[in-house]
């Protein structure tokens, strides 16, 4: 089931994702420590609640939660979040799966309103710094 949701919502925001504006710079790296730090601090600030300190994601995150709804997910490399595209993790942070999935309910809300476009790719830069080094790599190759 988590996995059907999983392939269905990477097709849904394969085509919306194409509304992120032009002037971001894919792929995006860990290059930059200033970067990381920025994102890092934004993290803290907007997804912490729900994503974890550590970035380990909810406990048990694979089940849902109390009313049915998924848990958040770990953004740390052991999940699956390193087989999305840069796009389309834009596009997850920036709109959130319910605006762009029809007909889901996801508890994630966008942040197109608290988050400006480089503030969202400043947080893939300090997410993509925990990562695996092979999956780091793979995930590059796919969003050049
Ligand atoms: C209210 C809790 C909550 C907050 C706050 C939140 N998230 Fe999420 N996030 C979720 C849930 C739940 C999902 C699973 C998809 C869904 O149901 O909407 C998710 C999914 C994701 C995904 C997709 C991961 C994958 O492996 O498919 C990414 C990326 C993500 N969140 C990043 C962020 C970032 C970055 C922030 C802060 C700017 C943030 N989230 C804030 C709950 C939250």
């Amino acid at each position: 089931m988590y996995k059907l949701i999983s392939l269905i919502t990477v097709f849904f925001i394969y085509n919306m994702s194409n509304t992120v504006s032009a002037h971001n710079h894919f792929p995006i790296t860990t290059d930059s420590k200033l970067m990381i730090e920025r994102g890092k601090i934004a993290y803290n600030n907007n997804c912490v609640s729900c994503h974890m300190i550590n970035l380990a994601g909810a406990e048990d995150w694979k089940g849902v939660d109390e009313d049915g709804h998924r848990k958040a997910p770990p953004l740390n490399g052991t999940g699956h979040t390193w087989h999305h595209d840069d796009k389309t993790l834009h596009a997850i942070i920036k709109y959130g799966l319910a605006k762009l999935v029809k007909n889901y309910e996801g508890k994630m809300i966008g942040f197109e309103d608290k988050l400006s476009d480089k503030e969202i790719d400043s947080i893939l830069a300090y997410l993509k710094s925990f990562w695996p080094i092979e999956k780091y790599e793979y995930q590059i190759q796919m969003s050049n």
